[in-house]
C-alpha cells in the first residue's frame, strides 16, 4: 500500500521515523508530510532517510510544481496523521488548508484518512476538539487513541499518540480493504436506526436503536469503494461521503419499500436496522383523548420482514447479510434466522454483554456464515467492527 505519513507539531512526533520504519518493513511504500512545527520535534534529514523520499514540508520550495499536494493525494492509498494535533484536527475540521499538510487533507476527500490525536488531557477533553472529532468521524476519518498514560507536560491521562505497532496493526486489521478499495464497482444496501411505527399525529412506538452500527457500516463500504444506498430510520447521525446515498424513511413499511425496490441491483445488502415487528392497525390522524381510567387497547399488526423479503428474492451471487440481537439461546437462535432467512451470515450481538447493542459506541459480535463459519469480534468501535464485518463478508 502507498501511505503518506503526516506529521505535526507535538512531542510524539519523535517517534514518527519509528512509525515508518515499520510500515516499510510491513512492506508499504511511504512518503512524508510536515507542518514547519513538526520540524522543530523531528528532523527532514531523519524523516528522509527512514522513508527514503523526499520530505513534502512547504507549498512553495521542495518543488517546482505547486500542485504537489494534488499529486501526492493521486499517489497515497491512505493518509495516516500521526501524531495528529488539536491544531491539525480543528483547521480539517473548519476546511483551512494553510500549509502542505491541511492542504493535503482537504485535497484527500473520498480516500481514508487515518488521525492518531496526541495532546494535553485538558486539550484533548475540550468540547472544541471533541466537536471537531465528532465532525471527522462524520466525514468517515478513522482515529486510533489516543491512550491513556504518562504525558510530556508532567501529568496523566488521555492524551498520549498510541504507540506506532498500534497503527500499522489498525492498517493492517482495519483499512486493508478501504486502502487498496476492494468493492470499487459494486453496489450494496445498508438499513439503519429504528423504525417509528405511528399511533397518532404526535405518538409513536420505537425503539433504542441509535444508528451507530449501520452508519458505520455503510461507512466501511463506502470506503472499500462500493456505492452504497443507506436507508435509514430516525436518527441524530449525519454522515458524508461522496459514495453514500441516503434514504430516510420512518416506519418499517417505508424501509420495506424502499429496500425491496434497490436490492436487486445492489451486490449485497446487509440489514442493520432495528424494525418494529408490529405496528398499531390504525394510526389516527388527530392526538388521541386520553380515555379515562379503564386504560386503552392497541391493536398491533404484522409489519413485513424485510430481511426475509429480501432473502426471498436473492439472486445466485448476491450476498444477504442480517443481524440478530439476541438475549437467550444467542447462537441457535442466530442460526436459526440464518437458514430461514436465505443469509449469508448473520452478525449476532448478545444484549447481555456490557459495551454491545443499542446506544453504545462500542460492539461486540459474532459472524456466522451459512457455510459454517464462526468469526468472533471483541469489544471494539462500531466502526472496527464494521470494518470486520465488510473484510469477512467480502474476502
Ligand atoms: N428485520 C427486518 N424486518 C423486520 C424485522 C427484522 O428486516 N420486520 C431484520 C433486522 O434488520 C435484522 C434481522 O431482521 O437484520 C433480525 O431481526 P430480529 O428482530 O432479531 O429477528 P426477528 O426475525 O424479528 O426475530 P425475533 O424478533 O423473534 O427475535
Amino acid at each position: 500500500m502507498k501511505i503518506i505519513v503526516g506529521i505535526t507539531g507535538g512531542i510524539a512526533a519523535y517517534k514518527s521515523p519509528e512509525l515508518v520504519r515499520l510500515m516499510k518493513k510491513a512492506g508499504h511504500e511511504v512518503r512524508c508530510a510536515t507542518t514547519e512545527h513538526a520540524l522543530q520535534f523531528v528532523t527532514r534529514a531523519t524523516l528522509e532517510t527512514v522513508s527514503g523520499t523526499q520530505l513534502y514540508h512547504n507549498l512553495f520550495v521542495d518543488n517546482s510544481s505547486a500542485t504537489e499536494h494534488i499529486s501526492l493525494k493521486d499517489w497515497g492509498d491512505l493518509l495516516v496523521v500521526a501524531p495528529a494535533t488539536a491544531n491539525i484536527i480543528g483547521k480539517v475540521a473548519s476546511g483551512i488548508a494553510d500549509d502542505p499538510l491541511s492542504t493535503l487533507l482537504l485535497a484527500f476527500s473520498g480516500k481514508p484518512v487515518l488521525m492518531a490525536p496526541a495532546m494535553n488531557s485538558l486539550m484533548w477533553s475540550h468540547p472544541a476538539v471533541q466537536h471537531n472529532i465528532k465532525t471527522l468521524k462524520s466525514w468517515g476519518i478513522h482515529f486510533v487513541g489516543p491512550a491513556e498514560g504518562e504525558l510530556a507536560c508532567g501529568t496523566s491521562g488521555p492524551g498520549r499518540m498510541v504507540e506506532p505497532e498500534e497503527i500499522v496493526k489498525y492498517i493492517a486489521t482495519s483499512l486493508h480493504s478501504s486502502a487498496q478499495q476492494t468493492l470499487s464497482g459494486q453496489r450494496w444496501l445498508v438499513t439503519a436506526g429504528p423504525t417509528y411505527e405511528r399511533i397518532d399525529s404526535v405518538r409513536f412506538i420505537g425503539n433504542y436503536s441509535s444508528g451507530k452500527m449501520g452508519f458505520a457500516l455503510a461507512q466501511a463500504l463506502a470506503d472499500a469503494g462500493a456505492e452504497v444506498e443507506l436507508v435509514t430510520g430516525p436518527t441524530a447521525l449525519s454522515i458524508s461521503h461522496p459514495r453514500i446515498h441516503r434514504t430516510d424513511i420512518e416506519s418499517a413499511r417505508e424501509m420495506y419499500t424502499a429496500a425491496t425496490a434497490t436490492y436487486p441491483t445492489c451486490h449485497g445488502a446487509i440489514l442493520s436496522a432495528a424494525v418494529a415487528d408490529y405496528r398499531p392497525s390504525e394510526c389516527a390522524d388527530h392526538k388521541l383523548k386520553k380515555q379515562g381510567d379503564e386504560g386503552m387497547n392497541l391493536t398491533l399488526i404484522q409489519n413485513p420482514d424485510i430481511l426475509a423479503s429480501l432473502g426471498k428474492i436473492k439472486k445466485t451471487g448476491q450476498l444477504l447479510i442480517g443481524f440478530a440481537l439476541e438475549t437467550d439461546n444467542e447462537l441457535q437462535n442466530a442460526q436459526g434466522k440464518l437458514q430461514r432467512k436465505n443469509l449469508d451470515y448473520i452478525v449476532m450481538n448478545s444484549l447481555r454483554d456490557t459495551g454491545a447493542g443499542f446506544g453504545t459506541d462500542t460492539n461486540k459480535v459474532t459472524i456466522l456464515g451459512a457455510d459454517g463459519s464462526r468469526h468472533d469480534v471483541g469489544l471494539r468501535s462500531k466502526q472496527e467492527v464494521a470494518f470486520e464485518i465488510v473484510s469477512t463478508i467480502t474476502s
